[in-house]
């Protein structure tokens, strides 16, 4: 398990409190290769994005273990997981978390400029290029299309060039066009960098690309299937 990009040994998590309480994953294992693509899919609330968050690091199990790059995470505070993230993990949310008072090229920035990066602004630019909104820099999130801060949150996500990039539903706010320019960017991510992609999508053109399909019913896998 150590050798692989992520590892989930039995992962068991609720969330809520009281009667909000919801078991929602329920014994989870799962490995995946680095540089592997593995698209979640399944039902509204089967639990793809709490497992995508899980596995970077955002939520904590109630029991199990999550093993990323080598590095069991319950190990770490909460100051370390967060380096360990910066580091390692890109993160494209279901609703982008983009920073409201920050304009797009300095949400971009951001990860780079918390690293201490000297560049951080020449390469967020690139970046903000090569996702299409070089024309858009300077616009605050509130200014922009929902497709158009997908984008800016993928360009935040892939600026540091992590080796594990977790997306949620990357295409779902796009048109056809934007998002083919979307996959096409996070595939390249995994071909020429060697990144290892956890992609949940609905989108099976999307799903097909990847390596393999992990199916979650009710926050249980209930099947894999090799894709490519
Ligand atoms: N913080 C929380 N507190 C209580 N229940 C939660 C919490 N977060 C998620 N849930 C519940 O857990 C279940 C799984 O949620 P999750 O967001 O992981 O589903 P999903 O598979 O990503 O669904 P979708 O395709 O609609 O995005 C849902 O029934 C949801 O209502
Ligand atoms: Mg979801």
């Amino acid at each position: 398990m150590q050798d692989k990009a992520i590892a989930l040994q039995d992962v068991d998590l609720s969330l809520g409190r009281g009667a909000a309480r919801v078991h929602i994953l329920k014994g989870v294992s799962l490995g995946i290769d680095r540089g592997e693509a593995v698209g979640l899919v399944g039902p509204s609330g089967s639990g793809k994005s709490t497992l995508l968050m899980t596995m970077a690091g955002l939520e904590r199990p109630d029991s199990g273990r999550v093993i990323v790059d080598g590095t069991d995470l319950s190990g770490l505070d909460e100051d370390a997981l967060a380096r360990f993230r910066g580091r390692r993990i890109g993160i494209v949310f279901q609703s982008f978390h983009l920073v409201p008072t920050m304009t797009a090229l300095e949400n971009v920035a951001l990860p780079l400029e918390l690293a201490g990066e000297d560049d951080a602004f020449d390469r967020a630019e690139a970046e903000m290029q090569a996702v299409g909104l070089g024309h858009r820099l300077h616009h605050y999130p509130a200014q922009l299309s929902g497709g158009e801060q997908q984008r800016v949150a993928i360009a935040r996500a892939i600026v540091p060039n992590p080796a594990i990039l977790v997306a949620d539903e990357p295409t779902g706010n796009l048109d056809e066009n934007t998002g083919q320019s979307i996959v096409d960017l996070l595939f390249a991510l995994k071909r020429d960098r060697g990144a290892t992609l956890v992609l949940v999508t609905h989108d099976l053109a999307l799903a097909r690309l990847c390596d393999r399909t992990v199916r979650l019913r009710s926050g249980r896998i209930e099947a894999e299937a090799v894709t490519a």
